[in-house]
């Protein structure tokens, strides 16, 4: 999966989101912190490849809901979704 680490999603806790996914690695899923992705604003922004599924506005506390659903549990977390890819 990507978190990106660009400035503006960086001013808004990144980094922190991107540390939460490195303490619980997932096998299938390695993490990586990007550049930016093009959606400013709206960040934290992370996306979780292959499934192109795309979460906005990710705080460090919300990543394990991510982690024991989607990445674990098969089923993307609806009510964190980026509703600009995923309406
Ligand atoms: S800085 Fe994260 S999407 Fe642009």
């Amino acid at each position: 999966m990507l978190v990106c680490q660009n400035r503006t999603c960086l001013k808004q806790g990144a980094a922190a989101v991107l540390a939460a996914f490195q303490a619980e690695p997932i096998a299938n899923y390695g993490v990586t912190g990007t550049g930016c992705m093009g959606q400013c604003g709206s960040g934290p922004m992370v996306r979780i490849v292959p499934d192109e599924i795309w979460y906005s506005q990710i705080q460090p506390e919300e990543v394990s809901l991510i982690i024991q659903h989607h990445l674990l549990g098969g089923k993307p977390v609806k009510a964190m979704l980026y509703p600009k890819f995923h309406s």
